[in-house]
């Protein structure tokens, strides 16, 4: 499907902001993500979704940050430029099973670039009346990303740094255990060292949550079993069956 780029903008040295114009409609849940073709570049570049206007002629924007050839590349595509991008891919983050389980006060956990999936879930809990809490981690002041737009939203936000040269020097957990009782339920994105201290925090405070994994791809929409890793229920395909885990069905 084509889009057109409306935005892409720096937001630090290394990360972009990539607004496309169409079709939206196949996104349902935050957390999900488009597969992007960038000009010149045989497999698609997988994108979380971190907002979107579900509409015919929508929107969707996209917070990338430029790793290698591929992204290098998107950061020089121009506004106007027309992409070809499959969105509304794997099942995102589902607020409606942490309600099931009369979960009430969230906290999201977003690490890096693993942040962004965050925002437009911060969104769609408090639409449906929950005011999660916000712990975001980075490596650097240089690299802390979204914390304004979070805090835009009134929810308590969090920011970690590993050199403590922006907000509580550490990591997302040592952040996370100093909240341990005010929340019941997690939702995470980030690299997996950071996912795995998460679950060991969710562990400790007999908590269940929900994570997204970020596994390297090639089709991105359940064909070629690139993706397979196995869970407590068997073998599930990142792209298609997640990239969302729940908590209990992770095998670390
Ligand atoms: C479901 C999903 C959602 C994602 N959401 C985002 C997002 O919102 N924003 C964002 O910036 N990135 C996201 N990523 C990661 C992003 O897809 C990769 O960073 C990108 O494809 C790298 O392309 P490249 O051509 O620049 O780098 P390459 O030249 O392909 O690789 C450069 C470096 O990046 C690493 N890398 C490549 N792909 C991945 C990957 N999938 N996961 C981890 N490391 C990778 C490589 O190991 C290498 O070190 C997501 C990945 C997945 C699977
Ligand atoms: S990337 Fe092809 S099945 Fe997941």
């Amino acid at each position: 499907m084509q889009y057109t780029v409306t935005e892409n903008r720096a937001l630090t040295a290394q990360v972009f902001r990539l607004t496309l114009m169409g079709d939206t409609r196949t996104f349902t849940h935050p957390g999900q993500f488009a597969q992007v073709q960038v000009p010149g570049f045989y497999l698609r570049r997988p994108l979380s979704v971190y907002d979107w206007q579900p509409a015919e002629a929508g929107s969707m924007t996209l917070v990338y940050k430029v790793l290698g050839e591929g992204t290098r590349a998107l950061a020089g595509i121009p506004k106007g430029a027309v992409l070809d991008v499959l969105p509304g891919l794997g099942n995102g983050f589902q607020p409606e099973l942490a309600q099931a389980a009369k979960a009430k006060a969230p906290l999201l956990i977003g690490g890096g670039i693993g942040t962004p999936p965050l925002y437009g879930l911060c969104k769609a809990l408090l639409r449906d009346g929950q005011t999660p809490a916000v712990v975001l981690g980075f490596g650097t002041a240089e690299e802390v990303i979204l914390q304004d737009d979070f805090a835009a939203l009134g929810v308590p936000v969090y920011v970690t740094t590993l050199d403590g040269s922006a907000g509580r020097k550490g990591f997302v957990t040592d952040a996370a255990e100093t909240l341990a009782g005010s929340f019941d339920y997690v939702y995470t994105c980030g690299p997996e060292p950071m996912l795995k201290a998460v679950y060991g925090l969710c562990q400790r405070h007999d908590v269940d949550g929900q994570f997204s994994f970020e596994e390297r791809m090639a089709c991105g929409f359940g064909a070629c079993m690139g993706c397979s890793c196995h869970t407590k229920y068997g073998s599930k395909r990142i792209c298609k069956d997640g990239p969302v885990l729940l908590k209990e069905e992770i095998i670390w």
